[in-house]
């Protein structure tokens, strides 16, 4: 059986860029009816590496990001949502797995190497910072995950995490499970441009839509979105590569959409051709994006407005769910430990 763990830092509300990435798929991934376990992580203490001088933001950001699993359609039913601070085992697994790997290795990261670059640490780098690939490898193992569901990003840590497993069951005794990566199938889900079209999706560039946006303010923000700059003219023929209002369309547009909104088109393709001939103008396919995501973020939006009415149920899920995580965890740390010959009282 198939056990799937993923997760989040708790640094920020999610966005559209989190919705296609990831999000939408753990809720299919949640809903198939194969049989497995699934967890989804709130990584507060990994957010914590480099947020320990603003422990608020983790903790305020915390239910944030639980309103959005629950909106997009995670259930505490199917799948465990936890805190990773709660799970002290995590720690625990952390200290013995820094035996399995080299600083060296670790300066090999590189994405930690660019996350050290951009916030500037230079020679100051936080050590624990630097050694959060070895405590994702514990959020991994704790709970012998073998599908692990992430960004490109995230690559060199689920890399990382089974050089420590082969380490470990090499050296003491077959334990751990060697976790796989599964990525978006999909080029634009991999990577949702910004509004601005020139960067990713990201909380620190201000270019996103939140799951949690009004109407008012998603329309406001297509309507402010980057499109083709040499498209000055409606007559003028225009580019729809690296033009994020096209991109968004190949995320969310689907043939129905056409019919029911804009019956003049079967479908993007011939949308497309006709904005590259010219006489199409952006604010007719604006107006026609934000439709389309309307429609996708309302249910959203409205289940996240009813759950946040009542913070003390997202609460008690959360620390059910921790319990839950916890008993897992507990089990490999028993089992870890005796591995390695430290369970002295048996
Ligand atoms: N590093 C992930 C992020 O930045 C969060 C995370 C922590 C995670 N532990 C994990 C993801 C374990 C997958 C598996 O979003």
């Amino acid at each position: 059986m198939d056990t799937v763990l993923t997760g989040d830092r708790p640094t920020g509300r999610l966005h559209l860029g989190h919705y296609v990435g990831s999000l939408k798929r753990r809720v299919e991934l949640q809903n198939n009816n194969q049989p497995k376990e699934m967890y989804v992580m709130i990584a507060d203490a990994q957010a914590l590496s480099d947020n320990f001088d603003n422990v608020e933001k983790v903790r305020s950001n915390i239910s944030e990001v639980a309103l959005d699993y629950m909106a997009c359609g995670l259930s505490p039913d199917k799948t465990t949502i936890f805190i990773q601070s709660q799970i002290s085992e995590l720690c625990e697994l952390s200290f013995y797995y820094m035996n399995l790997v080299t600083v060296s290795r670790l300066q090999r990261n590189p994405t930690v190497k660019s996350e050290i670059l951009l916030r500037g640490f230079k020679q100051s780098i936080p050590v624990g910072f630097f050694t959060y690939p070895i405590s994702q490898a514990a959020d991994i193992t704790a709970f012998k995950a073998n599908i692990v569901p992430v960004g490109e990003d995230q690559l060199p840590m689920i890399e990382q995490t089974r050089e420590i497993v082969r380490s470990f069951n090499t050296l003491y005794k077959e334990v751990l499970v060697e976790p796989k990566a599964v990525l978006p199938e999909n080029e634009t889900c991999l990577r949702l441009p910004g509004l601005d079209g020139a960067n990713k999706m990201s909380k620190s560039l201000g270019n996103c839509i939140y799951l949690a946006d009004s109407a008012d303010e998603i329309s406001r923000k297509i309507k402010s979105m980057f499109t083709d700059p040499t498209h000055l003219r409606v007559e003028d023929a225009g580019h729809t590569e690296n033009n994020p209002v096209f991109t968004y369309l190949d995320a969310f547009c689907r043939d129905e959409h056409f019919s029911a909104l804009w019956p003049e088109y079967q479908n993007l393709e011939e949308l497309k051709a006709h904005y590259r001939r010219g006489g199409l103008g952006d604010s007719k396919v604006k107006k026609f994006l934000n439709e389309i995501i309307q429609e996708e973020l309302r249910p959203i939006r409205e289940r996240r407005e009813e759950l946040s009415k009542d913070l003390g149920y997202v609460f008690d899920m959360l620390k059910k769910g921790s319990e839950h995580a916890r008993k897992k965890a507990a089990q490999t740390l028993d089992e870890v430990k005796t591995a390695m010959g430290i369970n002295y009282y048996r």
